[in-house]
Protein backbone atom coordinates (compact mmCIF):
# COMPACT_ATOMS: atom_id res chain seq x y z
CA UNK A 1 0.00 0.00 0.00
CA UNK A 2 1.39 3.55 -0.84
CA UNK A 3 1.18 6.14 1.47
CA UNK A 4 1.91 10.14 1.45
CA UNK A 5 2.12 12.18 4.14
CA UNK A 6 -0.36 14.96 4.08
CA UNK A 7 -0.41 16.29 7.69
CA UNK A 8 2.86 16.14 9.99
CA UNK A 9 3.28 15.67 13.94
CA UNK A 10 4.03 19.66 13.86
CA UNK A 11 1.11 20.80 12.07
CA UNK A 12 -1.45 18.56 13.94
CA UNK A 13 0.47 19.47 17.38
CA UNK A 14 -0.03 22.93 16.55
CA UNK A 15 -2.94 23.27 15.07
CA UNK A 16 -4.20 21.09 19.18
CA UNK A 17 -2.69 24.49 20.54
CA UNK A 18 -4.71 26.79 18.62
CA UNK A 19 -7.86 24.32 19.14
CA UNK A 20 -7.43 24.07 22.59
CA UNK A 21 -7.06 27.92 23.33
CA UNK A 22 -10.25 28.01 21.59
CA UNK A 23 -12.37 26.04 23.85
CA UNK A 24 -10.70 27.10 26.57
CA UNK A 25 -12.29 30.34 25.91
CA UNK A 26 -16.01 29.02 24.16
CA UNK A 27 -16.78 27.31 27.82
CA UNK A 28 -16.70 30.19 30.43
CA UNK A 29 -20.05 29.75 32.42
CA UNK A 30 -17.64 27.68 35.30
CA UNK A 31 -19.70 24.45 34.53
CA UNK A 32 -17.04 21.26 33.80
CA UNK A 33 -16.50 20.13 30.31
CA UNK A 34 -16.99 16.59 29.41
CA UNK A 35 -14.86 15.89 26.70
CA UNK A 36 -15.81 12.43 25.05
CA UNK A 37 -12.95 10.53 23.02
CA UNK A 38 -14.39 8.56 20.46
CA UNK A 39 -12.70 5.15 20.40
CA UNK A 40 -10.73 4.39 18.70
CA UNK A 41 -9.78 6.62 15.97
CA UNK A 42 -9.71 9.82 18.24
CA UNK A 43 -7.36 8.37 20.89
CA UNK A 44 -4.14 10.38 19.91
CA UNK A 45 -5.69 13.36 19.03
CA UNK A 46 -7.51 13.72 22.19
CA UNK A 47 -4.61 13.19 24.46
CA UNK A 48 -2.95 16.30 22.05
CA UNK A 49 -5.92 18.74 22.46
CA UNK A 50 -6.90 18.08 26.21
CA UNK A 51 -3.76 18.62 28.05
CA UNK A 52 -4.31 22.50 25.59
CA UNK A 53 -7.49 22.74 27.26
CA UNK A 54 -7.64 24.81 30.33
CA UNK A 55 -10.44 25.03 33.37
CA UNK A 56 -12.67 22.52 34.67
CA UNK A 57 -12.58 19.00 32.30
CA UNK A 58 -13.66 15.82 32.57
CA UNK A 59 -12.57 12.42 30.59
CA UNK A 60 -14.34 9.95 29.18
CA UNK A 61 -14.17 7.39 26.18
CA UNK A 62 -17.16 5.65 24.14
CA UNK A 63 -16.26 3.00 21.56
CA UNK A 64 -18.33 3.20 18.07
CA UNK A 65 -18.14 1.00 15.44
CA UNK A 66 -19.26 1.76 11.88
CA UNK A 67 -16.44 1.26 9.28
CA UNK A 68 -15.77 -2.14 7.36
CA UNK A 69 -12.32 -1.41 5.46
CA UNK A 70 -12.09 1.95 3.35
CA UNK A 71 -16.02 1.84 3.54
CA UNK A 72 -18.72 3.40 6.35
CA UNK A 73 -21.54 0.94 6.83
CA UNK A 74 -24.23 3.67 7.57
CA UNK A 75 -24.91 2.20 10.63
CA UNK A 76 -23.31 3.38 14.16
CA UNK A 77 -22.93 0.90 16.57
CA UNK A 78 -22.36 2.03 20.40
CA UNK A 79 -20.31 -0.72 21.78
CA UNK A 80 -19.31 0.65 24.63
CA UNK A 81 -21.22 4.33 26.72
CA UNK A 82 -19.45 6.72 28.76
CA UNK A 83 -19.25 6.30 32.65
CA UNK A 84 -19.71 9.98 33.93
CA UNK A 85 -23.12 11.38 33.98
CA UNK A 86 -23.51 13.99 30.46
CA UNK A 87 -26.65 15.13 32.22
CA UNK A 88 -26.68 19.02 33.11
CA UNK A 89 -23.30 19.18 31.26
CA UNK A 90 -21.15 20.76 28.35
CA UNK A 91 -20.46 17.66 26.26
CA UNK A 92 -17.44 18.13 24.05
CA UNK A 93 -17.25 15.33 22.01
CA UNK A 94 -13.66 14.18 20.10
CA UNK A 95 -13.86 12.89 17.07
CA UNK A 96 -11.06 12.14 14.57
CA UNK A 97 -12.29 12.66 11.14
CA UNK A 98 -15.86 13.92 10.10
CA UNK A 99 -17.01 12.61 7.45
CA UNK A 100 -20.52 10.73 6.39
CA UNK A 101 -21.59 12.62 9.39
CA UNK A 102 -23.56 9.77 10.46
CA UNK A 103 -21.25 9.23 13.55
CA UNK A 104 -21.68 12.89 14.56
CA UNK A 105 -25.44 12.73 14.10
CA UNK A 106 -25.71 9.53 16.28
CA UNK A 107 -23.69 10.88 18.85
CA UNK A 108 -25.46 14.76 19.36
CA UNK A 109 -28.78 13.20 19.01
CA UNK A 110 -26.73 10.41 22.15
CA UNK A 111 -26.19 13.21 24.25
CA UNK A 112 -28.99 15.36 23.99
CA UNK A 113 -30.96 12.56 24.70
CA UNK A 114 -28.88 12.22 27.76
CA UNK A 115 -29.88 15.51 29.03
CA UNK A 116 -26.45 17.41 28.26
CA UNK A 117 -26.69 21.14 28.83
CA UNK A 118 -24.64 21.52 25.45
CA UNK A 119 -22.97 19.30 23.05
CA UNK A 120 -20.14 20.66 20.67
CA UNK A 121 -17.75 18.28 17.99
CA UNK A 122 -13.99 18.49 17.97
CA UNK A 123 -12.16 17.07 15.48
CA UNK A 124 -8.74 16.50 13.88
CA UNK A 125 -10.25 16.66 10.12
CA UNK A 126 -13.88 17.52 8.62
CA UNK A 127 -13.81 15.94 4.78
CA UNK A 128 -17.38 17.96 4.25
CA UNK A 129 -17.00 16.79 0.31
CA UNK A 130 -18.53 13.73 2.11
CA UNK A 131 -21.36 14.57 3.85
CA UNK A 132 -24.35 12.76 3.63
CA UNK A 133 -26.35 14.26 6.57
CA UNK A 134 -26.67 17.97 7.81
CA UNK A 135 -23.95 18.18 10.51
CA UNK A 136 -21.66 20.48 11.41
CA UNK A 137 -18.30 20.66 13.67
CA UNK A 138 -17.10 23.59 16.18
CA UNK A 139 -13.76 22.94 16.38
CA UNK A 140 -11.70 21.26 13.50
CA UNK A 141 -8.31 20.98 13.46
CA UNK A 142 -7.73 20.59 9.38
CA UNK A 143 -10.70 20.61 6.40
CA UNK A 144 -9.50 18.17 4.13
CA UNK A 145 -10.72 18.88 0.47
CA UNK A 146 -9.36 15.29 -1.31
CA UNK A 147 -11.32 12.25 -1.06
CA UNK A 148 -8.25 10.33 -0.25
CA UNK A 149 -8.47 7.27 2.81
CA UNK A 150 -6.74 8.41 5.70
CA UNK A 151 -4.37 6.86 8.12
CA UNK A 152 -2.19 8.00 10.90
CA UNK A 153 -2.55 9.46 14.04
CA UNK A 154 -5.51 7.52 15.07
CA UNK A 155 -7.37 6.32 11.77
CA UNK A 156 -6.82 3.26 11.08
CA UNK A 157 -7.35 0.76 7.68
CA UNK A 158 -8.54 -2.84 8.66
CA UNK A 159 -7.12 -1.72 12.08
CA UNK A 160 -3.79 -0.82 11.44
CA UNK A 161 -1.59 2.65 10.48
CA UNK A 162 -3.21 3.96 13.50
CA UNK A 163 0.03 4.10 16.03
CA UNK A 164 1.58 6.64 12.80
CA UNK A 165 2.72 10.39 14.40
CA UNK A 166 1.30 12.02 11.36
CA UNK A 167 -1.43 11.92 8.73
CA UNK A 168 -0.75 10.02 5.09
CA UNK A 169 -3.33 9.54 2.13
CA UNK A 170 -3.37 5.69 0.62
CA UNK A 171 -3.28 5.29 -2.46
CA UNK A 172 -5.18 1.87 -3.73
CA UNK A 173 -2.97 0.20 -6.09
P1 LIG B 1 -18.63 9.32 9.36
O1 LIG B 1 -19.64 8.67 10.26
O2 LIG B 1 -18.75 8.88 7.93
O3 LIG B 1 -18.58 10.81 9.50
O4 LIG B 1 -17.24 8.73 9.70
C1 LIG B 1 -16.71 8.85 10.90
C2 LIG B 1 -15.75 7.73 11.19
O5 LIG B 1 -15.33 6.99 10.05
C3 LIG B 1 -14.50 8.36 11.72
O6 LIG B 1 -14.59 8.51 13.10
C4 LIG B 1 -13.43 7.40 11.30
O7 LIG B 1 -13.24 6.46 12.32
C5 LIG B 1 -13.95 6.73 10.08
N1 LIG B 1 -13.33 7.31 8.83
C6 LIG B 1 -13.90 8.16 7.93
N2 LIG B 1 -13.04 8.49 6.95
C7 LIG B 1 -11.90 7.83 7.22
C8 LIG B 1 -10.60 7.78 6.58
O8 LIG B 1 -10.31 8.42 5.54
N3 LIG B 1 -9.68 6.99 7.19
C9 LIG B 1 -9.92 6.27 8.33
N4 LIG B 1 -11.10 6.31 8.96
C10 LIG B 1 -12.08 7.08 8.42
MG1 LIG C 1 -13.79 7.67 14.59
Amino acid sequence: MKTNLLLSEDAIRQRACELGEQISATYNDGSPVLCVCVLKGAFMFFGELVKRIKGDVILDFLTLSSYNGANTTGQVRLINDIKEFAQGRHVLIVEDIVDSGYTVEFLKKHFEEKGALSVKVACLIDRPLNRKVNVETDFSAFTVTSNRFLVGYGLDFNQRYRNMGYISEVEFE
